[in-house]
């Protein structure tokens, strides 16, 4: 909570210590795969459709930073500041939790700019979770699943392991992998998607997983 009621005043006090920085030629679509995959575990941004929720929330940060009259150039060099040298939410408060440079160079350009280009604007819409899409590119690294076409062999293949599990068993093993460490495998290997997925996106993806099995 002190990380949100901050976020407004921490937004005002970086624009005054940044420079305006036009990157007109940023690459906003990278930016918002790079903001998914390095920052949406922390912050909630809606056009990214990202639900962390150890920062601040970046649409309600800049709602109030814009409403103040803070244009799009000057919250893009906001974040660009704050990517490569974070400040705490609450000026007061000396401890900065967010790693600095998670991107950098023109990785870092095209996050600020995609940022800057959604954050706090009325009107924009999370982008559409489709499961089958959304395990291929986040999951099938690390499992194998027959019909997704996926062979990763990090995680226990989901083929074998998943028939005749309950939604609420499969639920928990992506939400919280800790809670149940399958047998002959690592903790600590794979992500929690707690905070990554609504728990509608959660479902959605655990009933593809069932219907991809047979269950
Ligand atoms: C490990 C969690 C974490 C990650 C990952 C993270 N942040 Fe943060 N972010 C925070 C926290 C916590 C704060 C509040 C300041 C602090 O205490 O560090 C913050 C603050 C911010 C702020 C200032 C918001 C305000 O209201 O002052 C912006 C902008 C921001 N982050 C953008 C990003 C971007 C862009 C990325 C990815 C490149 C990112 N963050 C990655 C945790 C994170
Ligand atoms: C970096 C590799 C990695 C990624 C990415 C990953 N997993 Fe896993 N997964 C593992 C490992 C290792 C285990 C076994 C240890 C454990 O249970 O935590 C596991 C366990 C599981 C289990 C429990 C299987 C059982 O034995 O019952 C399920 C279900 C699962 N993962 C689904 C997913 C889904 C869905 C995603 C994407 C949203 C995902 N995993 C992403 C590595 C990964």
């Amino acid at each position: 909570m002190k990380l949100i009621l901050g976020a407004a005043a921490s937004v005002a006090a970086l624009a005054a210590l940044t420079g305006c920085d036009l990157q007109e030629d940023a690459d906003t679509e990278r930016g918002e795969q790079l903001f998914t995959e390095k920052c949406g575990g922390c912050h909630v941004l809606t056009g990214a459709g990202t639900n962390g929720d150890i920062g601040p929330d970046l649409d309600l940060a800049f709602q109030d930073a814009r409403a103040s009259g803070m244009d799009q150039d000057t919250i893009e060099g906001v974040v660009q500041t704050q990517i490569a040298n974070p400040r705490p939410a609450d000026p007061a408060d000396t401890t900065v939790y967010m790693p600095a440079n998670l991107v950098e160079g023109e990785d870092a350009e095209a996050v600020a700019a995609y940022v800057a280009s959604v954050a706090g604007l009325p009107g924009i819409e999370a982008p559409e979770f489709i499961a089958p899409e959304f395990f291929a590119a986040n999951c099938g690294g690390c499992h194998t699943l027959g019909a997704a076409g996926t062979t990763g062999d990090i995680g226990p293949n989901l083929d074998d392991v998943l028939p005749g599990q309950s939604p609420a068993q499969i639920a928990e093993s992506i939400a919280d992998p800790s809670a149940q460490i399958s047998s002959g495998f690592p903790d600590g290997v794979m992500p929690a998607y707690a905070d990554t997925l609504t728990p509608k996106q959660l479902q959605q993806l655990v009933q593809y997983l069932q219907q991809s099995v047979g269950g």
